[in-house]
């Protein structure tokens, strides 16, 4: 089963406008200039920065995409965003129940399916997080951990076209330990053999799971070469044009 794999960068909290222009400006130069490149690109800036990040990149192949929606279309929820003006401002996809919202705000798989299902419905590709601590690594929960994040927090409707899962081990996001291969390959397994059973065997063999987690481009060939590893969702990695592009090109 051949998946184009996906390369998202997820910036989190970091940058300003000049900042975001640069590396956005960056990263489409590139990206236009190799038109061969064999993966899709994305990047996922703050939300004040997603109109910037959307001007800079118009007219490459790379897509925009936000960390958070809100499940309801509009409403009184200060300070929070709908899916649907994610896609009006350009994004196509969104990132939900990224472990650092499910710490810093008690995000539940319930209301990350909310929030996808929102993301659906308006018609962005929900890239939607799982992964477990260290201590529940220790204690031997992974793949139980995971397998539950998926069946709680995937969205009704989802197909390989509309959600795209990623692994992310709370362990290794941001510390520079990342999962081996075998660590890899054994949840991606295990993700997909959850999904096939929730949305049959043809949207699993399809649908991209990412591994995120410490990805660089010194790790990121053997970890994309994986059956089961789709591309991945990269933070400080993703900040620095040379770095996103040769973790694009170990992709592609
Ligand atoms: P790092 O690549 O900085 O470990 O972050 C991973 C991550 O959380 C991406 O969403």
């Amino acid at each position: 089963m051949s998946r184009i794999p996906l390369i998202a960068g997820n910036w989190k909290m970091n940058g300003l406008v000049a900042d975001a222009t640069a590396l956005a400006q960056g990263i489409a130069a590139k990206a236009k200039a190799a038109p061969a490149l064999g993966c899709q690109l994305l990047i996922c800036p703050p939300f004040p920065l997603l109109g910037v990040a959307a001007t800079a990149v118009a007219g490459s192949p790379v897509a925009v995409g936000g960390q958070d929606c809100h499940a309801k279309v509009s409403g009184a929820h200060t300070g929070d965003t709908s899916a649907s003006l994610l896609k009006d401002v350009g994004c196509s996809y969104v990132i939900l129940g990224h472990s650092e919202r499910r710490t810093d705000h008690a995000e539940t798989d319930s209301q990350v399916k909310a929030k996808a299902e929102a993301a659906l419905a308006a018609g962005l590709v929900a890239i939607v997080c799982i992964g477990e601590t260290l201590a529940q690594r220790d204690a031997g929960q992974t793949i139980e951990v995971n397998t539950s994040q998926l069946r709680g927090s995937l969205p009704a409707g989802a197909n390989a076209e509309n959600t795209v899962i990623a692994y992310e081990p709370v362990w290794a996001i941001g510390t520079g330990r990342v999962a081996t291969p075998d660590q890899a390959q054994e949840v991606h397994a295990a993700i997909r053999a959850e999904l096939i059973k929730l949305i049959g065997a043809d949207e699993a063999g399809k649908m991209r799971i990412l591994y995120g987690g410490s990805m660089k481009p010194d790790n990121a060939a053997q970890l994309i070469a994986l059956p089961d590893v789709d591309g991945g969702l990269i933070g400080g990695a993703s900040l620095k044009v040379d770095d996103f592009w040769a973790i694009a090109q170990a992709a592609g």
